[in-house]
């Protein structure tokens, strides 16, 4: 790693205590992200020893120079001592200049001292911020490291936010999260210059905030049947009278906690409290919420169509939602509530005798403008309380609430709708911003969303689209991203979800248009990725992995695999056969050519080292590979892999099941005929199947073998048998068939569908290859 080797070399060097004067930094030494609006390097450097002096002129300045006192007494072994009064030399001094904007700041380090100017709180508070990372990545240590030379180049910096808005949501109610980690994310958020935290803490599978007046809220609804062993699509519809034991909730005093903490860090915290949908955990607490009065449970997953609904009808909804809001805004000082307002199926409303009776009162013309009717009058209640109110884009549907902003994700669509009719917009595409995408193969990551979002992805976010006229762009306020928390059941894994794609998606929102640049921004990350080693975050390595991608001439029996990486000018290297991956493994260039069964692995390299997790593939040549196949129920149209040859064609699928290799069989077995063309001896018969029970999709339950000579009169030769388990992660799985050599030509394989669902539904069964040898 070019610019990181070149830190390690600054830091060795200035060991020496008379030679780090002569060390020149350039450009490429600055591994700030987000990269600051502007910065200009000159000679020498200032160099913090015991006797700095930390000067603070203000009250504002209090907070966050004391933590970086903390922060430096931890990992240096120096106490800074804080001052009134600036001496001769050897400072940082801390400046008011009311004339800034309010999260902007200047750094002007020379050999004398650092003098910081901001307005406010928060631009003293993103100067620290950048300081920090203008110091070795040491900092970050909790113990004390020695043998460095604490520098920092003599340098200016100007530097302030693109967009007002850069936010994250976590989603505490599909999974719940507690105070200690949402307090930790704060400081993560800080130290992206990121200033929002939404914490989305209603919704069908557990309602997580206490709520004083209506604690069955909290008794009842943050609490449901633990099916954690399950995917989360395949569980079970639970019985209202059983107890729930899995979730939690945060209490008010918590919660002020929170937003205490979060204040100090300038990240306001935006409640989220979905309606009229996303609400069964609400209901399974007070069934009169709804509009069929029926008890029900809090699901323990997956809920699709979301049917549940708050009645619109009834006044007794809107008096107990305003008793909500309430408690709310004494909770959160935000000047934002988010209502959600999204996915809403209004078929209760079609019925429901209270609803068409406002219908038919309000003069509204059908359930669309009904929906549009509830949150505008929610939105009438929360301005009259000095706040302002975000719903996602449906509130668009039926008609917009007059101050609502908009949180735009079904695309950009409805935030350019909304922005055109004047009103403020939040962008949060599902493109570029729901970070519980897959962001790198399947193979190779924790089972999360089928659908993907790689680092480079995120750093192409824009929340203003180039043909946005300047009258509408300057109603987009930035953007948020959102963690959406079916598939994390850990803090851990929330952490490997978030980074390193916060900080693609803080440059977006921090940065200059024209400063953004892929290239550099990857050569800045091997410093952050350091920092959070420090820091102890489990963020994800995905951006490191192989992509390969897989050709074959079935007719030739050649395959062709090509290996990729999102870095630019990636160094990747390969081996064939048992080799180990070493810096003597051949670098790729162009697509490999492979004729023979064998092992691949690959790695990308850095500074001559393989980094990341080595790819490993096993291509596998057989006897039936390019055969004629038969199959007694076709495949299904939607899953046809590669064409009628996909089950011989030697490419194995992958666990995402629309790469194009799987074909599928719904409700049904598989049962192919693979014409050999000659009698041939095989000992053994592999399907390659996958399983992804949220999905619908199961292994087979058997897979039996039948050989015959004429076509004809087929023999069960064997038969590999597997029970029914609960599986809570996709997964790939060879099912291998032996038995005693047989000549034969024709190979019948059948593959048993599991046929009944344990949650209901259908049954799919997939299949990318059967290996005949
Ligand atoms: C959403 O993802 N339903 C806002
Ligand atoms: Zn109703």
């Amino acid at each position: 790693m070019k610019k990181l080797s070149s830190i390690i070399l600054v830091i060795t060097a200035f060991v020496c205590n008379f030679c780090f004067a002569q060390k020149v930094f350039t450009e490429n030494d600055i591994q700030i992200i987000p990269k600051p609006a502007s910065l200009k390097i000159s000679e020498g450097v200032f160099e913090f020893s015991g006797n700095t002096k930390l000067v603070i002129t203000d009250k504002s300045q209090k907070e966050s120079v004391t933590a970086f006192v903390s922060k430096f007494g931890k990992a240096v072994g120096l106490k800074l001592q804080i001052t009134a009064k600036a001496p001769k030399s050897n400072y940082v001094q801390f400046v008011v200049n009311t004339s800034f904007e309010n999260e902007a700041y200047e750094l002007k380090a020379s050999k004398n001292n650092v003098i910081i100017t901001a307005k406010s709180s928060a631009g003293f508070m993103y100067a620290l911020e950048t300081l920090r990372q203008l110091l070795p990545v040491a900092i970050e240590s909790k113990t004390v490291i020695a043998n460095t030379a604490w520098i920092i180049p003599a340098i200016e910096i100007k530097d302030k936010p693109r967009f007002e808005q850069r936010g994250l949501m976590l989603d505490l109610s599909r999974h719940f999260f507690g105070k200690e980690y949402i307090l930790k994310t704060i400081d993560r958020l800080a130290m992206h210059k990121m200033n929002v935290l939404r914490l989305h803490m209603v919704d069908d599978q557990g309602w997580r905030m206490e709520i004083k007046k209506y604690p069955k809220l909290t008794e009842v609804g943050a609490w449901r049947v633990d099916q954690e062993d399950k995917a989360w699509n395949a569980r079970a519809v639970n019985d209202p009278n059983q107890k729930g034991t899995y979730g939690g909730f945060l209490t008010q005093k918590e919660l002020k906690e929170i937003v205490a903490y979060a204040a100090i860090k300038n990240v306001e915290i935006i409640p989220e409290i979905e309606m009229p949908a996303h609400v069964s955990a609400a209901i399974a607490a007070y069934p009169f919420l709804s509009c069929v009065e029926k008890p029900i449970a809090v699901p323990s997953g997956g809920v699709w169509p979301i049917t549940d609904i708050f009645c619109a009808g009834k006044e007794s909804t809107f008096e107990f939602l305003e008793n909500v809001i309430d408690e709310v805004i004494a909770v959160f000082p935000s000047k934002y509530i988010h209502i959600g307002g999204d996915e809403a199926t209004k078929d209760h409303w079609k019925t429901c005798p209270y609803c068409q009776k406002r219908i038919q009162a309000e003069g509204l013309k059908d359930v669309n403008e009904l929906q549009s009717y509830f949150v505008k009058r929610i939105e009438k209640y929360i301005n009259s309380k000095g706040k302002k109110m975000i719903g996602w884009d449906e509130i668009l549907e039926g008609g917009l609430a007059p101050e609502a902003t908009v949180m735009s994700w079904r695309g950009t669509k409805g935030g350019i709708e909304a922005a055109e009719q004047k009103h403020d917009v939040i962008m949060t595409p599902e493109s570029h911003c729901y970070f519980n995408f897959y962001q790198g193969p399947q193979n190779d990551e924790p089972t999360a969303f089928n659908a993907f979002l790689p680092l480079h992805t995120v750093y192409e976010f824009d929340p203003i689209a180039d043909a946005m006229s300047p009258e509408v762009a300057k109603h987009i306020l930035g953007g948020h991203a959102n963690l959406w928390a079916e598939f994390i059941n850990t803090d851990a894994l929330s952490e490997y979800m978030l980074f390193p794609r916060l900080a693609a998606f803080s440059e977006t929102l921090w940065s200059t248009k024209e400063s953004r640049n892929w290239d550099d921004f990857s050569s800045r990350l091997g410093a952050l990725f350091q920092r959070y080693d420090y820091l102890g975050i489990n963020y994800a390595k995905s951006a490191y992995l192989i992509v390969a991608s897989s050709k074959v001439d079935i007719a030739s029996k050649k395959v062709s695999i090509s290996l990729q990486n999102e870095f630019p000018k990636p160094d990747i290297r390969y081996v064939l056969g048992d080799q180990e991956i070493t810096q003597n493994a051949v670098k790729y260039q162009d697509a490999i050519q492979i004729d023979k069964t064998t092992v691949i692995k690959a790695s990308l390299f850095k500074d001559n080292q393989p980094i990341g997790k080595t790819f490993t593939d096993t291509i596998t040549f057989h006897k039936a590979s390019g055969s004629a196949i038969q199959f007694k129920t076709p495949f299904n149209e939607n899953y046809k892999g590669d064409g009628d040859l996909s089950l011989v064609n030697i490419i194995r699928g992958t666990k995402n099941f629309h790469d194009g290799q799987w074909q599928a069989w719904l409700n049904s077995d598989m049962e192919a005929v693979i014409d050999l063309g000659i009698k041939q001896d095989i000992q053994h018969v592999i399907l390659g199947s996958l399983e992804s029970q949220g999905s619908g999709i199961y292994f087979p339950t058997a897979v039996t073998v039948y050989v015959s000579d004429d076509g004809i009169n087929y023999k069960e030769t064997a038969k590999t048998e597997r029970a029914f388990a609960p599986n809570i992660n996709t997964e790939l799985k060879d099912f291998k068939v032996n038995f005693d050599t047989k000549k034969t030509r024709f190979v019948k394989v059948i593959a048993s569908n599991l046929g009944k669902a344990p949650s209901g539904g259908g049954t799919w069964l997939f299949v990318d290859e059967i290996v005949v040898n």
